[in-house]
């Protein structure tokens, strides 16, 4: 079935919904939830964190027209930040002149970190690597759900690391977690071996502690921007001229891949996943080469269309943690309609790209001030009183007068 999802900006509250319920069969109660503005309870949050006190939300808005690997989605963002989802709307409807994204992820391998240390570290080697099979079968040993399905630990690897305190054995468990986003099970079952190597070792086991450093679960991926759409030929080579300054210094490096983030951390709020584990791999990343540097990359095509790529490491889940309880995070998971996490990696991955390219068109451009200023000033005029048919009036003239402030609008509107 086609869904017209044309305007959705210009749609009041009840009409996005009903596109959005529409689009991915949701419920009487997944609407209502989504109506009530579908966060946790007291008593949820009471069971989450210590010392809780209440909650705290976040808008919850939709992108539109994302085609990741031929297939349409709507894309739930949950971000404070006016101009995010607007601007991946905008991003994801010029690619989608040329196919939309293509996104691959590949491996879902989680790697948990066992420091040894009180060791002859080449023979500590030698003896792990020989009994790999033995701490492979324990380490599955304890997740029968992973097994089940032929998932779990399926290598080990050693390496010495060379420190102040001396050399250190690192066992590295490499787990495929499949659609978990897999830290508890890395955990678990990184202390179920340890006393399994100290044994082996006879050296003294201190962490054992999954890496978030996910440099086994990349997604990848490219999309085109056909040159007329993105602005013409000068707006395309500019665009290239600023992803250059990126590529090539560490402070504009940092500003551009925030700008990504922007993207990555609104959906991955939206489907519940750990935020901060996705942004500690992806600078870790960005600095793979000893230098931090882009995310992304930024090039033209023979016909001069401007042609985006991104890599990053992306550890997401669609199972476990916070999607089984969170009742707004389960109903984003649904609208996504992501059958594995690897399809999430890809939309999240997608998003980031989409996000650079309006955040480097509009730097590259106009500028992204006018735009923010004109969300800012509807922000004002809402918070003025003013009324949905008054609001565009307000915008106009607050942005023409180039005063866009809380007395300015209720003086306006006194003179409505
Ligand atoms: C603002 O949240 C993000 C940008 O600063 C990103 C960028 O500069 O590329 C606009």
């Amino acid at each position: 079935m086609k869904f017209d999802v044309s305007r959705f900006f210009e749609k009041d509250r009840k009409e996005r919904i009903d596109i959005v319920a529409k689009f991915a069969n949701l419920t009487e109660q997944e609407i209502q939830t989504l109506e009530n503005s579908g966060g946790i309870s007291f008593e949820q949050a009471d069971k989450m964190v210590e010392n809780a006190i209440g909650t705290f939300s976040f808008p919850l808005g939709i992108a539109t027209n994302f085609t990741i690997n031929k297939k349409e989605y709507l894309v739930p963002m949950v971000i404070e930040e006016p101009s995010v989802i607007a601007a991946a709307s905008k991003a994801a409807k010029i690619a989608k002149i040329r196919g939309g994204f293509e996104m691959q992820n590949d491996e879902s391998y989680s790697i948990g970190q066992i420091q040894v240390v009180n060791v002859d570290v080449d023979s500590a080697m030698q003896k792990i690597l020989k009994s790999s099979k033995e701490i492979l079968d324990l380490a599955n040993s304890k997740s029968n759900t992973l097994s089940k399905i032929g998932k779990g630990a399926k290598e080990i690897s050693c390496k010495e690391i060379r420190t102040d305190a001396g050399p250190m054995l690192i066992v590295e468990l490499l787990i495929d977690v499949g659609d978990a986003m897999g830290a508890n099970v890395t955990n678990t079952m990184c202390e179920g071996i340890a006393p399994l190597i100290e044994k082996i070792t006879n050296g003294k086991v201190i962490l054992r502690i999954l890496s978030n450093y996910s440099t086994r679960r990349m997604v990848s991926g490219t999309a085109t921007f056909e040159k007329e759409a993105v602005g013409g030929q000068e707006t395309v080579d500019n665009i290239i001229l600023a992803y250059q300054f990126a590529a090539y210094d560490e402070y504009r490096a940092v500003t551009h891949n925030k700008g990504i983030m922007n993207g990555i951390i609104a959906v991955a709020n939206a489907t519940g996943q750990d935020t901060r584990a996705i942004e500690a791999a992806a600078h870790a990343y960005a600095s793979k080469n000893g230098r931090y540097t882009s995310l992304t990359q930024w090039d033209k095509d023979n016909d001069g269309n401007l042609v985006g790529r991104i890599e990053i490491p992306m550890s997401v889940g669609i199972v476990g943690g916070i999607i089984n309880v969170h009742p707004t995070a389960k109903i984003c998971t649904k609208i996504l309609g992501v059958q594995s996490a690897s399809e999430l990696a890809c939309i999240i991955g997608a998003a980031g790209l989409a996000q650079n390219f309006s955040a480097l068109r509009a730097l590259a451009s106009e500028g992204i001030q006018k735009g923010h200023m004109r969300l800012h000033a509807r922000n004002i005029a809402a918070a003025a009183g003013a009324t949905n048919d008054q609001i565009d009036t307000l915008v106009k003239k607050m942005t023409s007068e180039g005063n866009i402030s809380i007395n300015r609008a209720r003086e306006i509107l006194g003179e409505l």
